[in-house]
């Protein structure tokens, strides 16, 4: 063997086609010479267990070296004809330049490069890019060489080098005098030069130690044949073969002609960079210029890539360029060729063909390769940028927008987003839209495994979301295919393992953030619970995940801790009291503080029909519409089929507004005084409010003056921090969507909003049922202290309903009450009402909120409209695929409910006393919320000045 020859193959199992499923790669590394990769690529039949399930995944985590080459039917790198010109000039004056150089062992000496291994890693332009010629090049370099030798005057002659006999070669400038002397076509060396290398690049042939691409100077080169030795190298050619050669010569050099200027190009993109001269860097930008996958891209930029691109050949259908789970090393643009996406028990999801790119996401992100990149054909050729060059030119320039396609549709779409201050490069790709499966991948395979700190923001808004696009079972589901992703796969090498555990490890990290971001509502769903079992039994009998032991059984404990809190509470029950309180929480009854309204507790509550009779009726929380409708129309004898009659809730103010069928948590869901009526449909327009909801509602009856103002305050500060700290995020998504999308309660959020309310209209109620001036007077400061109080304890959710009240227009039309109040009240009250100011967006109460630190109670309607505007602005799916950037939207708002509950309230009480009194006062206040008859009740305290 030639020193310096490389020994390598590249196979493809005969027969294995990529299938979706199982790939298994085996390689060894040859020794001796450079170290080489010999691989082999086994495909084997994807065994899909069940639907949906994991099919033996691909796990190999093979660093495969790239094997080389066999024969490029056609040219990837078609050169422009002006750059084709281009060329012939560089040459033309390298040739001037360098003159006839030294003799062979010389220049070797001197200028030898340091040999490259084998690989496109480092590629050597002095190697061939084809593992054998193609047949059509053979054959030129047949009849190039059969001329040669018959030539008697010809330079391919043995020659002693170095003590050592070398048959038939001949120095590159004699090669090239040849052929210039040949065909009249070749008009500069350049062009026989570029010619010679397109017989070089594919082994037709090689520099004699293999050591140089094909240079018009002394380096001795010979044919592939005569390296070989045998039959056909020897003698002088039979006037048979002289003729075949002699008629088949003009179309071969017409052939190379073509091909010289593109080998010319392929060989400067192998050369280290710092041996690329500046003609040869002008040369591949005039080429970039013609590539899509570049095309926005800076003059400047091109130019730089333009000493950092590397060509890369690969021969071998089947090869896999960089495997699922890899380092991110580098990024791709497909100069010729296809190559597959392949995914982890998915198999080939996309192909990408000729002019796409690839591989910058793992860059980017600095994540794990998110697909195998496989060969889908022989003789692919790739362009590569390395990851610190493509850091240093093209992560902060790299299109926006990255669209991840399967079977040819879009499955996700990223864009490039500034990077949090702290990270530590200035870019990544963050989540726009994708299918929701694609979604999940993205996260397992990226956002998790790592040890980060705290919670990736894509994967909270996913865990915070996904009920909007995918539901628990379905994610459950999802994650217990990633988990037993190994169940089909007998054979598993130590790599393939680790692969496995990694990923194991992966869906372990999963779940223990999902149950800390959504906490309960993860245990509330039987198949997250019993998935949570499972996987700590298969943690627990597998050595492998020992350190996830300590993970799962923490979950494993706060599971425990909700169901005994649940069988706790079991049976807890719940009532809506005739005159105003929807619920006892609310009536003074001793329930005990922090009491979350569960779907399957109960509630009582009356139906009444039109003609005010009624039946009270005990429900679950989460009972529909229509089964309390029938029911309510048994008990009271209606006498009609469900379809005829609707449940209907009838405000005090007389307006009606129907329930869907479908519906739940009803009787949290009316208003204030409202009332639940069933009703004939057609009669909907007879039903009438009753009397008792235009009154006061009952309540403790307390003379207010004599109550503490910041004793009022700390009590409804506490009294509210337990109903909002009942309130789940979730039931901001069942609000804005619709609960019965879900079939879930938002009773919690109901008896907050409901609260809220009940404030401001108590205020009010308070006001304009004194029909003392002074005592009105003394009223309204004591509510302005009120505010001032709540604002102090960050209760902005009373602060809000208080300031509201005092604005209402029942109470802002008593011009004798507000004479009388001091201007240093006016005043703070005028600024209280600046803070709740809409205006902009509500900016005054953001910007003042902006800057509190938890604990805090907001002001939970601004929060739903937020919701509602993100619902409303932005489609939930956008061509089919989700819109994510909906979803951070929303997330967004419902973090907003984590921070402000993320201390728990330690509020220092004022003072020890007449705590009971004050407590029952505020849990339960007297209040109208009919505008009409609040305004009559205004007029009638004072009424409007005849001017
Ligand atoms: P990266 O994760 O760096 O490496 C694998 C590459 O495959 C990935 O970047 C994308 O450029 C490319 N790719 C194309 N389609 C998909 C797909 N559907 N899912 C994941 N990767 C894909």
């Amino acid at each position: 063997m030639v020193a310096g020859q490389q020994s390598w193959s590249t196979q493809t199992v005969a027969g294995s086609e990529l299938v979706p499923g199982v790939l298994l790669l085996r390689y060894r590394r040859h020794s001796g010479g450079e170290d080489q990769a010999r691989a082999t690529f086994v495909a084997s039949k994807a065994t899909k267990a069940t639907a949906g399930a994991t099919s033996a995944a691909v796990k190999r985590r093979r660093q495969l070296e790239r094997g080389q080459m066999t024969r490029p039917e056609s040219m990837a790198f078609e050169m422009s004809n002006k750059n084709k010109e281009l060329m012939n000039d560089i040459f033309t004056n390298c040739k001037l330049k360098n003159g006839f150089g030294p003799s062979v062992q010389a220049t070797a000496a001197a200028t030898s490069p340091t040999k490259r291994p084998l690989s496109p890693d480092h590629p050597n332009p002095a190697l061939p890019i084809t593992e054998t010629p193609s047949p059509a090049m053979n054959r030129m370099g047949w009849a190039l060489r059969t001329l040669l030798v018959a030539d008697s005057s010809s330079c391919l002659k043995d020659r002693k080098v170095s003590g050592k006999l070398i048959r038939k070669c001949a120095p590159g400038t004699e090669l090239v005098d040849w052929l210039v002397n040949l065909s009249p076509i070749v008009h500069t060396r350049a062009q026989a030069a570029g010619m010679w290398q397109a017989l070089l690049e594919e082994g037709v042939l090689a520099h004699v130690n293999k050591e140089q691409p094909f240079k018009d100077k002394c380096f001795l080169y010979r044919f592939r044949l005569d390296e070989e030795g045998g039959t056909a190298a020897a003698g002088v050619p039979q006037a048979e073969d002289l003729g075949a050669a002699n008629e088949h010569i003009r179309e071969a050099l017409s052939a190379l002609f073509q091909r010289g200027p593109d080998a010319t190009l392929r060989m400067i993109l192998r050369k280290p960079s710092h041996e690329r001269t500046s003609e040869e860097l002008e040369l591949v930008f005039e080429e970039l210029v013609h590539i899509a996958a570049l095309s926005h891209l800076s003059t400047s930029i091109k130019r730089e890539l333009s000493s950092i691109f590397v060509f890369e050949a690969h021969a071998q259908a089947g090869t896999i360029l960089f495997n699922q789970g890899d380092e991110g090393r580098s990024w791709y643009i497909l100069l010729k060729g296809s190559v597959d996406v392949v995914i982890h028990g998915k198999g080939t999801v996309a192909t990408l063909k000729t002019g796409d790119d690839f591989g910058k996401l793992a860059l980017i992100n600095d994540a794990p390769r998110a697909a195998t990149i496989v060969l889908k054909e022989n003789n692919c050729h790739l362009l590569r940028v390395d990851k610190e060059h493509f850091n240093r030119i093209l992560r902060d320039v790299e299109a926006n927008t990255l669209r991840l396609q399967e079977h040819g549709k879009d499955v996700l779409v990223l864009e490039r987003v500034a990077k949090q201050r702290g990270q530590h490069s200035a870019f990544k790709y963050t989540v726009m839209s994708g299918t929701p499966a694609k979604m999940l991948e993205h996260l397992l395979e990226t956002r998790l495994g790592q040890s980060v700190g705290g919670l990736d923001p894509f994967l909270d808004d996913f865990l915070l979301t996904h009920i909007v696009f995918m539901p628990v079972v379905q994610l459950v589901d999802e994650l217990a295919n990633y988990f037993h992703c190994d169940a089909h796969e007998d054979a598993q090498t130590a790599e393939d393992r680790e692969y496995i555990i990694n990923f194991k490890k992966r869906v372990i990290q999963f779940m223990q953030k999902w149950v800390m971001a959504v906490r309960h509502a993860a245990f509330e769903e039987p198949s997250v619970c019993d998935f949570i079992e499972d996987l700590a039994a298969e943690v627990e009998a597998d050595p492998d995940l020992n350190e996830e032991t300590s993970i799962v059984h923490n979950v494993l404990t706060q599971m425990a801790r909700y169901q005994e809190d649940r069988n706790q509470n079991a049976g807890q029950k719940w009532k809506l009291p005739p005159n105003g309180q929807p619920i006892c929480l609310f009536s003074g009854n001793a329930t005990p503080s922090k009491t979350v309204i569960r779907p399957d507790d109960d509630i009582i509550f009356r139906v009444y029909c039109a003609d005010h009779t009624y039946c009270t009726l005990r429900f679950p929380m989460h009972t529909t519409a229509e089964l309390i409708k029938a029911c309510a129309a048994d008990k009271l004898q209606l006498n009609r089929g469900p379809e005829d009659l609707v449940l209907v809730e009838v405000k005090s103010n007389g307006e009606r507004s129907v329930f869907k069928d479908n519906d739940v948590s009803i009787p949290t869901g009316l208003s204030l005084n409202g009332r639940l009526f069933v009703s004939v449909k057609d009669h909907l327009d007879a039903l009438t409010q009753l009397q008792e909801q235009e009154c006061p509602t009952e309540g403790v009856d307390i003379d207010l003056e004599i109550l503490s103002t910041k004793e009022l305050a700390y009590h409804i500060t506490l009294f509210e921090w337990d109903l909002f700290w009942a309130v789940h995020e979730y039931e901001l998504l069942y609000h804005t969507f619709g609960r019965h999308h879900f079939g879930k309660i938002t009773a919690n959020l109901d008896v907050f909003l409901r609260r809220f309310n009940e404030v401001q209209y108590w205020i009010v109620t308070e006001l304009v049922s004194t029909p003392s001036l002074s005592k009105r007077v003394g009223l309204v400061r004591k509510f302005i202290k009120l505010a001032a109080y709540c604002k102090e304890y960050q209760n902005l959710n009373a602060f809000f309903a208080v300031v509201m009240g005092l604005s209402n227009m029942a109470v802002s039309r008593l011009q004798q009450t507000w004479e009388k109040i001091p201007s240093k009240f006016r005043k703070i009250f005028q600024e209280f009402e600046a803070l709740i100011d809409p205006s902009r967006n509500h900016r005054a109460y953001r910007v003042f909120v902006g800057k509190l630190q938890p604990p805090l109670i907001p002001f939970m309607p601004l929060l739903l409209k937020d919701m509602t505007f993100a619902h409303e602005g932005n489609k939930t799916s956008l061509d089919g695929l989700v819109n994510f950037e909906k979803m951070h939207m929303m997330a967004q708002t419902m973090r907003t409910i984590r921070f402000c509950r993320s201390r728990s309230l330690g509020l220092e009480p004022p003072s020890p006393k007449s705590e009971g009194e004050v407590r029952s006062y505020i849990s339960s206040f007297r209040v109208i919320d009919n505008q009409r008859v609040l305004t009559a009740m205004s007029q009638k305290v004072e009424p409007t000045r005849k001017l």
